[in-house]
């Protein structure tokens, strides 16, 4: 197939780009900047210069695709998501950035949608085990996600294929990553919420695994990432690879400042792999403790 990703300098769209060559298929992808473009081309995908959310150059690129991977985003790091406004532009990404990507995915004649998408968006549900079913929890920092994800539904209504990969939280070789592991090596707090509490996360390597079963999976929506772990496990497994004995969590005032923005990375989400296990979706990340060592 011939795939069109955005976001493909990015952390989702490098995996992608070797997963989907492993696989096969051609790359193009969207980069805004001419050293972007460089890099991509160094990969064998062919860079497409353009906006997100400039529809006409996104249909030109699209032009003879199969399917579209969007995988844009613009996530802001530690404390700068406690800044006034700083989802702003991945929020923008996901209300509107969507819509555009799938209005020009028709007008380009694709016929399947992957979008990125985030598990932080279901409840809190404690111990009990959550899948592609259980409750969505819709605050101001969930909506765009969900809409985003209501976008690409939209296309499914008019004809083509649409399946949304609910990604749990990116640890690895990533920006943010490494940002809690340089405070960590500091003997700072990292932690938020409850230590007993349930995370979803996931390594870099297995978003393009997904990214690349999205392309023939039915239509739909896929939880992916590695088993949970409790917040305290995952804790204590960044502190003791930058070198600490354990890891440490802020006082809950913080997350009170925070508000909605913080809420979310608060949340107890024991999310299943069952689906993607059937499927042999995103084969496993058993031991995320191992791999997350930079
Ligand atoms: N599930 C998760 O846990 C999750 C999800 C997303 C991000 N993150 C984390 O957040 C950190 C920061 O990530 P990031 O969001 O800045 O991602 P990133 O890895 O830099 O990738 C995002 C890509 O989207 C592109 N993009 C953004 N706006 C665009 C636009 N209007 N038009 C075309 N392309 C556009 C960016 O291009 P430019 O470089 O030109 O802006 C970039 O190549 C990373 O550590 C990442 O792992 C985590």
């Amino acid at each position: 197939m011939k795939v069109f990703l955005t976001g493909a300098a990015g952390v989702m769209g490098r995996s992608s780009i070797e997963a989907l060559h492993h696989a096969g298929h051609d790359v193009v992808g969207l980069v805004r900047t001419r050293e972007q473009a460089s890099q991509i081309a160094a990969t064998g995908a062919q860079p497409w210069l353009g906006d997100l959310f400039d529809k006409s150059a996104l249909v030109a690129g699209m032009k003879g695709c199969d399917a579209v991977a969007n995988l844009a985003t613009k996530v802001p790091i530690g404390k700068g998501a406690l800044r006034p406004g700083s989802l702003k532009a991945i929020d923008r990404i996901r209300l509107h950035g969507s819509r555009i990507v799938v209005d020009a995915a028709r007008q380009a004649g694709v016929e399947r949608i992957v979008q990125q998408s985030l598990s932080f968006i279901y409840a809190d549900q404690a111990d009990d085990w959550i899948d592609e079913g259980s409750l969505v929890d819709v605050t101001t920092a969930t909506e765009p996600v969900v809409v985003a994800e209501d976008n690409v539904r939209a296309f499914a209504a008019t004809g083509g294929t649409a399946v949304s990969l609910r990604f749990g939280l990116i640890t690895g070789k990533d920006r943010n990553t490494a940002w809690l592991f340089r405070r960590a090596a500091a003997g700072r707090s990292i932690g938020l919420g409850e230590g007993e509490s349930w995370m979803h996360t996931i390594h870099p390597d297995d978003i393009g695994t997904a990214v690349a079963y999205a392309l023939t999976a039915p239509g739909g929506i896929y939880n992916v990432g590695a088993e949970p772990v409790r917040r305290r496990d995952y804790v204590d497994a960044i502190a003791i690879a930058a070198g600490r004995a354990s890891g440490r969590f802020l006082p809950h005032w913080i997350e009170r400042i925070g508000a909605e923005k913080l809420e979310i990375l608060t949340r107890s989400q024991r999310v299943s792999r069952a689906v993607q296990r059937s499927d042999g979706l995103a084969p496993g990340a058993p031991c995320l403790v191992a791999r997350m060592v930079p």
